[in-house]
């Protein structure tokens, strides 16, 4: 099989070319008449989502899992997206330098496909950014606001309101929405509200319980490498307090992509609320 495909395994057993297969899911349509939220993860066998980052201390993806196959099918999960879900965590490592942007359609001639596929169905250019925080510290660069893109904030009750009214005055309006912690249930009704249909959580394992616990991520994306790291502590696709009652997901597509790190290779599978 040539380097340019992977097996779908499930629900049907065919061979398909990597790029376009996860714009063939075709989010929009889901997406018609109701808010419809979606995550991805990249993982290690044993369900490693992040490591320790020895160099710059905190978190970060492991290198031995994040590759650029995967990467391809972030971008175009983020293409179909109206609006995009990141953190405060996120922003303080972007202006600390470690991380990077989002997005990286518009930088990386790989991706110029997806550039042309938005245009083509007549979106913005770009998603808009939404920043789910409780202290709200971190800065907002203006390379995010680059282009038009509107960047929200949305955080709790716990917020400072100091913190709050510089941060209006930057970028706009800030929403609090919950006491100790933004509610995903009130998240998603915001920002429905605020017009916005397809909604993609490229955030980490705090967010993904926010929506889990609200009852509101309709799908998840999870590309599991073959390859098994360890490492503590130990950081997974979901992080927070055992759920009310668990999240049943069905399987609505298996692949196998053998080409992964030389031989490695990764599953890419996508489940969604039953
Ligand atoms: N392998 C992967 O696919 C993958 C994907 C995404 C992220 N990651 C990794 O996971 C680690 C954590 O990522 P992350 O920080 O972006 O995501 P996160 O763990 O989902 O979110 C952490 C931050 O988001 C804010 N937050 C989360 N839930 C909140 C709530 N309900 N209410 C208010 N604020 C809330 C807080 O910001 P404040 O501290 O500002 O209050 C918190 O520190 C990173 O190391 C990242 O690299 C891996």
């Amino acid at each position: 099989m040539s380097s340019s495909h992977v097996t779908q395994l499930f629900p049907a057993h065919e061979t398909r070319p990597l790029e376009g297969l996860y714009l063939a899911h075709d989010l929009r349509k889901a997406a018609a008449d109701r808010p419809f939220v979606y995550a991805n993860f990249v993982a290690s066998l044993d369900g490693r989502i992040a490591v320790p980052d020895a160099v710059k201390g905190g978190m970060k993806v492991p290198l031995n899992v994040a590759n650029a196959r995967d990467w391809r099918l972030f971008q175009e999960l983020a293409i179909q997206a109206d609006l995009i879900i990141t953190t405060g965590r996120y922003l303080r490592d972007y202006a600390a330098g470690k991380a990077q942007e989002i997005l990286r359609v518009y930088d990386d001639p790989r991706f110029a496909d997806l550039v042309a596929w938005r245009t083509g169905q007549g979106l913005s250019p770009q998603p808009d950014l939404v920043v789910v925080s409780s202290t709200l510290d971190f800065p907002v660069p203006d390379a995010l606001t680059h282009g038009g893109r509107h960047v929200l904030v949305v955080t709790d009750r716990r917020a400072d309101a100091a913190r709050i009214q510089a941060l209006e005055k930057q970028i706009g309006r800030v929403y609090v929405v919950g006491d100790e912690h933004v509610r995903g249930d009130e998240f998603v009704r915001l920002m429905a509200d605020l017009d916005y249909r397809l909604i993609y959580s490229a955030a980490g394992p705090k967010i993904a319980h926010m929506l889990l616990a609200g009852g509101v991520l309709d799908r998840l994306y999870l590309t599991q490498v073959c390859r098994v790291l360890g490492a503590t502590p130990f950081s997974s696709v979901v992080d927070g307090p055992l759920l009310d009652t668990s999240v049943d997901l069905r399987l609505i597509s298996l692949a196998y992509d053998p080409h992964a790190f030389e031989g490695v290779g990764q599953l890419f599978g996508c489940y969604g609320r039953r």
